[in-house]
């Protein structure tokens, strides 16, 4: 397969970063097995919606004899598709293909029997040479590996905008060390004038924010104790995370449940917050503005947790019924070459799945990103389908929207054992 994702075809570290419309795809075989191929997924609009739009020219370019046909469902994290979906696997109405996340959603779907496994897909890519193994292990039940990951990213990230921070009296490149001096920041910012230093969006991206501070106050390990039943819920610890988290949210603008979170990424772009706690689909937003890596915006990891990664990938699936699975595969087939993967990412913000594609190509942030990936502590997303299934994160993300309207620490930390103590059956 020729690729357009060698650093020798762009850049190099510091240089200019690939565009991704330069990564070309070759015809594969005979074209592809003819026919639709619907491809179901949240990534509608704005700076998501050019990274499905990568995947869908290298996909023209790779298999010309299929037709791409997008079932996109707007909302961020699948806050509307996820429930679509639902429906429509359980009517029998399957697409050809589903973005899920890897981890526990994607168990919910093997447990369902609404997926086939796709080894042979991940074999001919490649298998466990270029897929991290912990990656795989993820998609994996009893042997079977039951999707395609086309990206990798990292949801404890906190975007800064440099103006504010500096006429705050803030270096906006320097990480706090914790939550607590963030908040003393977050005063100096209020003091210059700055209304919500904090922006956050709807329910999903304050579960995103929470999960975050779970991770600072409790640490890496006890955290994902928390997914196991290793840690409980009423821990004192989860007790200061909720305290923590409700002093930021003293911070931070008003938001519905439905809001999306591009509006909240605005607020920090057009400099009216200091602050956004978002996944690194984030960048995408940035770049799309025109706004500057280092001149304009800085991130670091969400202050006490240098050094851990809190994980996510989008992976796409063959649905037990699709109308065209041999379309799927040619779907699957280009999510998961390298072309497919340097393309997407440098548009999304995320970092390659693959192992086999170099950073020099990349933007900064997904430079830094990579390195971080191979070196941090990896830990699992709430918000984004990689620790509970389901069922549980919609117990949690009531908690949330609940506690949002009533601010009740202690109501808000009793629905959190309720919700794990019904998923974990304690
Ligand atoms: C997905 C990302 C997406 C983000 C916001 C996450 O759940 O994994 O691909 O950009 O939601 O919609």
């Amino acid at each position: 397969m020729s690729s357009g994702a060698d650093s020798s075809a762009a850049g190099g570290a510091g240089g200019t970063p690939m565009n991704p419309s330069d990564v070309k795809g070759t015809k594969q075989g005979n074209g592809g097995a003819g026919g639709t191929v619907g491809v179901f997924t949240w990534w509608a609009d704005g700076s998501e919606k050019l990274g499905l739009d990568q995947l869908t020219r290298l996909f023209g370019e790779m298999y010309p004899n299929d037709k791409f046909q997008n079932l996109a469902v707007a909302g961020g994290a699948g806050s509307n598709a996820k429930a679509k979906l639902a429906s429509d696997l359980q009517a029998g109405n399957p697409p050809d293909t589903f973005q899920g996340h890897a981890g526990a959603e994607l168990t919910d779907y093997i447990n369902a029997g609404q997926i086939e496994p796709v080894n042979d897909v991940i074999d001919g890519l490649g298998g466990e040479k270029v897929f991290p193994k912990d990656l795989l292990d993820r998609l994996t039940v009893d042997g079977k590996i039951y999707s395609v990951p086309s990206n990798i990213h990292r949801a404890n990230v906190v975007w800064v905008n440099n103006d504010v921070l500096t006429k705050a009296g803030i270096d906006p490149k320097k990480a706090p060390t914790d939550i607590k001096s963030w908040i003393a920041d977050l005063d100096k910012v209020k003091a210059s004038g700055i209304a919500t230093p904090l922006s956050i969006g709807g329910t999903w991206t304050q579960v995103e924010l929470f999960e975050t501070v779970l991770i600072s106050d409790l640490g890496p390990d006890a955290y994902s104790g928390l997914f196991d039943g290793s840690t409980k819920w009423d821990d004192p610890k989860v007790k200061t995370a909720i305290d923590d988290y409700a002093k930021l949210l003293t911070y931070a603008n008003k938001a519905a449940d439905g809001d999306d979170w591009p509006p909240a990424t605005d607020m920090v772009i057009e400099g009216k917050a200091g602050y956004n706690v978002m996944g690194d689909w984030a960048v995408a937003e940035f770049t799309s503005k025109g706004k500057k890596d280092g001149v304009d915006y800085s991130y670091w990891a969400v202050p006490g947790q240098e050094g851990v990664y809190d994980f996510l990938a989008d992976s796409f699936t063959l649905p037990k019924g699709a109308p065209n699975p041999g379309g799927t595969k040619d779907w699957l087939n280009t999510i998961g070459s390298k072309e497919g993967q340097t393309a997407f990412n440098l548009a999304k913000g995320s970092i390659p799945a693959r192992t086999d594609i170099s950073a020099d190509i990349f933007p900064p942030y997904q430079q830094w990103a990579m390195g971080e990936f191979k070196k941090d502590k990896i830990v699992s997303s709430i918000a984004h389908g990689a620790a509970v299934p389901v069922a549980w994160l919609t117990a949690i993300q009531q908690a949330t929207s609940k506690f949002m309207s009533t601010r009740d620490t202690g109501a808000f930390q009793s629905d959190l054992v309720n919700a794990a103590s019904d998923a974990l059956g304690g």
